[in-house]
């Protein structure tokens, strides 16, 4: 890649190049400054902002208002970054609603917005696409469905989950989406899905054999050791580095002078 604007046709070429994605979460202006700056092809403004940033138990109770405020500060970056948003719970409900919705997060500086579903939202999807924002899937545990599901369950153990699987990925690659994030995804049917369709799939918790990878950053920098999650080695134990840092600073300043 050049040092030209990334956009939703750049990230769709990498499947074809080979060339693994690699994908992170911001919320604000200067984690977004960093993850461009190392190069971070695809940044989303992912409404797990609830819990990372929030403080909500998951993501349900994210607003439409929340959203925008978080995607106007990420935006401030300007990053060559691919900036995608997430429309939040019940923000999609029609394809009217998901496109003046789409239409707001694109106000705010998003260049692509992503929404949790196959099949059922595929109106949606086209509106979107129809309207010239790049749209990004989201396949496999849907966190926006987690009170109805009880929790975040892998996703393509039996053979009628591998089947809708595959098919909402070949509907929503045929409805125009640039890529499709799966979630909790059993390994072998993310590598099926990844081998199927022709967009780039991007895994988090689905195995090693997708086209690309998404975390959310604050996971993988150690910043929540109250989490506890099987598919994210951290990278670094930021909480401890921060706490440490802190009370080094406090020691100083109450250390008696002389
Ligand atoms: O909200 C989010 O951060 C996401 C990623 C986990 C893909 O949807």
């Amino acid at each position: 890649m050049t040092g030209i604007k990334i956009t939703a046709a750049d990230i769709r070429a990498m499947k074809s190049r080979g060339e693994k994605i690699a994908a992170l979460t911001a919320y604000d202006f200067p984690t977004t400054r960093l993850l461009d700056q190392a190069g971070i092809p695809l940044i989303l403004v992912g409404d797990s902002l609830g819990m990372v940033v929030l403080g909500y138990p998951d993501t349900t109770s994210v607003t439409m208002a929340e959203m925008e405020h978080h995607v106007r500060a990420a935006a401030r970056s300007r990053p060559r970054a691919l900036l995608a948003a997430d429309l939040p719970f019940r923000s999609y409900a029609t394809a009217a609603d998901a496109l003046a919705n789409a239409r707001r997060l694109v106000a705010a500086g998003a260049e692509a917005v992503k929404a949790e579903g196959g099949r059922e939202i595929l109106d949606q999807v086209r509106a979107i696409v129809a309207a010239g924002i790049p749209f990004l899937g989201h396949l496999g545990m849907l966190p926006q469905h987690v009170r109805e599901e009880n929790g975040y369950h892998l996703k393509g153990k039996s053979e009628a989950e591998r089947l809708k699987l595959l098919a909402d990925a070949q509907a929503l690659a045929e409805a125009g989406a640039f890529a499709i994030v799966l979630e909790l995804v059993s390994p072998r049917v993310a590598q099926a899905i990844t081998r199927q369709v022709p967009i780039p799939t991007i895994g988090i918790g689905a195995g090693p054999d997708c086209d690309g990878q998404i975390l959310v950053t604050p996971d993988l920098l150690g910043l929540q050791p109250w989490y506890q999650l099987k598919h994210v080695k951290p990278k670094l134990n930021a909480a401890a580095q921060i706490q440490v840092a802190i009370a080094e600073w406090k020691q100083d300043l109450q250390r008696p002078a002389g």
